[in-house]
């Protein structure tokens, strides 16, 4: 998390603390000498190179959506590291190099599967399943809603589909804190699978565990070991949250205050569009410089045009004021990744901070947002 003492030299900027990276990546470490599985970082969360070159040393490999972000995957691993590929939009022409770039592909339909195992390949082949268990109350984030595009329905699978079949895949939380949904996933797999696992090689539990907010990893452990154990299987689970989001900071600054219908309006040099998630989900996102007791309320808000670029309304101890330094802390998961420049605002500089050091990684300029737009 960012301190007070860590401002960047330019703003907005996105703070990316090393020690919390490693903090996370030393939990996973330990999950994996305790439980014998494997670990994946979900790079959707956050594909920043330099951060998947620190991960590379602490993860068996990573988890990939897409050709580019296999592609990137790839140019990162060693030759004893894994890519894991779950997506439902891979596509006929990309096959080939799909299978060339990824150690392991789930297929997410039946369709999917038969066109795309007739290849002759290296790649272990499984399935993305769907146990239709709904663990979050918007469906927006939940795979297993109604309908659902992710996943064969685990009630449906036949003898059928799993002719070259090693593996399993399956994906059911947003952001949990507590490991119940995953035990009722895997009662849930072992219920109706039980014919199927001893042929399998591998499962892959997906991402979507806060790791470092469970106190107990104890029970997870002991799953792992379990089902080790029981169906000599490799078991992978590919965290992506986890491991950026606490880490980063988005600093920004106040660049204009006036009075609006009687609140504060604070106009910072960032916008929503930086962390698309408050807008898109209604996110608030914290803010290191406020207090809930706060006497002092401001309304923060973004720079362009969009009369809901806003990020919220905070109280302060003090009056904000043009210059003053606003940090939205734990924003390092699906920010800067869906960040934009609309309304021609550039993206925030990329820093990093190490015991306490600032190093400006990246700065985007004019000439990037120009060759996005030119002919
Ligand atoms: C298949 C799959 N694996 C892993 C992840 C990573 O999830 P999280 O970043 O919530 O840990 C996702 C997120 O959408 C996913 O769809």
């Amino acid at each position: 998390m960012v301190e007070k003492a860590h401002i960047p030299a330019t703003s907005p900027a996105f703070i990316i603390d090393k020690q919390a990276i490693q903090q996370a990546a030393d939990n996973l470490v330990y999950l994996r000498q305790q439980s014998g599985c494997r670990v994946l970082y979900s790079i959707k969360a956050l594909p920043f190179v330099p951060l998947l070159k620190w991960l590379q040393p602490y993860v068996d490999g990573f988890s990939v959506s897409s050709l580019f972000e296999a592609k990137l995957a790839h140019s990162i691993v060693n030759s004893a590291q894994s890519i894991h590929l779950a997506t439902p939009g891979i596509r006929q022409d990309e096959q080939i190099e799909l299978n060339e770039l990824c150690t392991h592909i789930s297929f997410n339909s039946r369709n999917q599967k038969n066109v795309f195992s007739k290849n002759r390949s290296d790649v272990s082949k499984g399935l993305r399943v769907n146990p239709k268990l709904s663990f979050s109350k918007d469906e927006r984030f939940d795979p297993c809603r109604l309908h659902s595009k992710l996943g064969l329905s685990i009630k449906d699978l036949i003898l059928n589909d799993f002719n070259e079949i090693e593996g399993l895949q399956v994906h059911t939380v947003f952001s949990q804190q507590d490991l119940n949904p995953l035990i009722k996933t895997l009662d849930s797999i072992e219920a109706y699978l039980a014919d199927f696992l001893p042929q399998l090689k591998w499962i892959n539990l997906g991402g979507g565990y806060l790791l470092q907010e469970i106190n107990d990893l104890k029970p997870l452990i002991e799953l792992i070991v379990r089902l080790r154990k029981k169906y000599q299987i490799e078991i992978y689970i590919e965290p992506g949250k986890d491991i950026v989001n606490k880490a980063v900071s988005l600093v920004t600054t106040v660049i204009d205050c006036f009075e609006s219908d009687g609140k504060v309006i604070a106009v910072l040099d960032s916008s929503i569009n930086h962390n698309p998630e408050v807008f898109e989900f209604q996110r608030v996102p914290e803010v290191l410089e406020a207090n809930e007791n706060g006497e002092f309320s401001a309304l923060l808000v973004g720079s362009t045009c969009l009369a809901g670029d806003i990020f919220g309304e905070y109280q302060f101890n003090q009056t904000v004021k043009v210059g003053d330094k606003i940090s939205f802390i734990n924003v390092g998961a699906y920010t800067l990744v869906k960040a934009n420049r609309f309304n021609g605002y550039n993206f925030p500089d990329i820093y990093s901070v190490d015991k306490g050091e600032l190093k400006c990684l990246k700065q985007y300029d004019f000439e990037n947002y120009r060759q996005q737009w030119d002919d």
